[in-house]
């Protein structure tokens, strides 16, 4: 998709489209000017899956109490204490792997990581985690064919799978709200917004949430991280021997392969950008993939860089709504990196399989990438 950003943003970065109903906006400036002004342009928007009435669709105040609650629990000093864990996670997935001398990233590695850490940071089971799993690849599951009927059944499958989830983790809530444990739910279960407790359908709302928008994206930041390595294998030697230099190589897979393209907002009144006239509810779309490859923030922008200083990327969005869960996600890559590097040389592309997309437009990752290794 890269060209074609680049080329849509040179000449029309502020474009109208009739067909999807939304301006697109390619600028970095533009980007980052839409991002920072949540009062201009609100994230009060409808999004096509369950992340309704959550963070990611609410605006302050409500949206400044919520997210105080929550990042207590996502800081990155909390986050950090899980890296012994999280390591012995990956390296299982890598035991499972290491003797066949090939492995699919998605599903042997980029999959299981990111849903095992979310299944027990919410409290999930061990015995129930692979029920977890499946619930939640049912969460994001695309639709493969355009046509009505099969749109409706998955609709159909993903609301059913909503429904089950939303028991199990009910059947959590009233397990810690007897006997509170040191999890994530114990913690939404104890806290307070002036004075009053979340309500039962928040704190589900919540944990769901981050199902849908922390498995997929990380999954996919990892995949992308290890095309990255096939794509240039010298950058395996160079990050083996210097593995400080791992966090930075990160940044720079986030801004050239970011995970999330786009971000969407609603204009809240009527404004100009990049010269066009906006009016107040209008959609607005803000193409971080192509701010991220800006010439006039990012020099030689199409170049990875591997220790690429300044890295302003905005693939976790900006100001009030940054991600939440990138400490998580920026430590779950680096760690499934650091142990794919130590475990495995010579990491490469299985050569004649085809790379097929995830069919989003807003997502940018592939569904398998098998690789070989010695
Ligand atoms: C928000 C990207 C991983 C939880 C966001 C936003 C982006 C993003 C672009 C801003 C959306 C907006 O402004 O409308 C990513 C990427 C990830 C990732 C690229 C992985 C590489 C995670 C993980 C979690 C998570 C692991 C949780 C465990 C959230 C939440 C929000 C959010 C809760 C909403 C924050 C708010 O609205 O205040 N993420 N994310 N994300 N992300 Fe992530």
């Amino acid at each position: 998709p890269f060209p074609v950003l680049n080329e849509l943003r040179r000449k029309s970065p502020v474009r109208y489209d009739e067909s999807r109903a939304c301006w697109d906006v390619f600028r970095y400036e533009d980007a980052h000017h839409i991002l920072k002004n949540p009062a201009e342009f609100s994230s009060k928007r409808r999004l096509a899956g369950n992340e309704n009435d959550t963070l990611l669709t609410m605006d302050p105040p409500r949206h400044s109490q919520m997210r105080a609650l929550v990042n207590k629990a996502f800081t990155p000093r909390v986050i950090s204490e899980l890296e012994p864990h999280i390591a012995s996670i990956a390296n299982e997935c890598l035991d499972a792997v290491i003797g066949r001398g090939s492995m699919d990233v998605v599903h042997d590695l980029a999959v299981p990581v990111p849903v095992i850490v979310i299944a027990e940071l919410l409290g999930v089971r061990p015995q129930d985690r692979m029920l977890f799993k499946e619930w939640s690849d049912i969460l994001v599951m695309g639709s493969e064919e355009n046509s009505e009927a099969s749109f409706k059944q998955l609709m159909a499958t993903k609301q059913r799978a909503l429904e089950e989830l939303n028991v199990y983790l009910g059947s959590i809530v009233e397990e810690r709200k007897k006997q509170p444990k040191e999890d994530l739910i114990s913690l939404l279960i104890s806290d307070e917004i002036d004075g009053e407790k979340l309500k039962d359908h928040e704190i589900l709302g919540f944990s769901i949430l981050l199902l849908a928008a922390g498995n997929e994206t990380t999954t996919n930041l990892i995949t992308n991280a290890v095309r990255y390595l096939t794509e240039a294998p010298k950058a395996q030697e160079q990050l083996r021997e210097h593995p400080e230099l791992i966090p930075g190589f990160f940044e720079e897979v986030l801004r050239y392969y970011p995970p999330i393209q786009a971000i969407g907002r609603v204009a809240a009144a009527d404004c100009t950008i990049g010269g066009q006239p906006i009016k107040a509810g209008d959609q607005v779309v803000s193409w971080v993939a192509s701010a991220n490859r800006d010439e006039s923030k990012f020099p030689d922008p199409d170049t990875f860089l591997i220790d690429r200083k300044p890295n302003a990327h905005l693939s976790f969005g900006f100001g009030i709504h940054f991600c939440l869960g990138a400490p998580l996600a920026r430590l779950e890559g680096q760690i499934a990196i650091r142990a794919m590097l130590e475990r495995m040389a010579d990491i490469r592309f299985a050569a004649g399989t085809p790379l097929v997309p995830i069919q989003s437009p807003f997502v940018f990752g592939v569904k398998q990438y098998p690789v070989t290794f010695s």
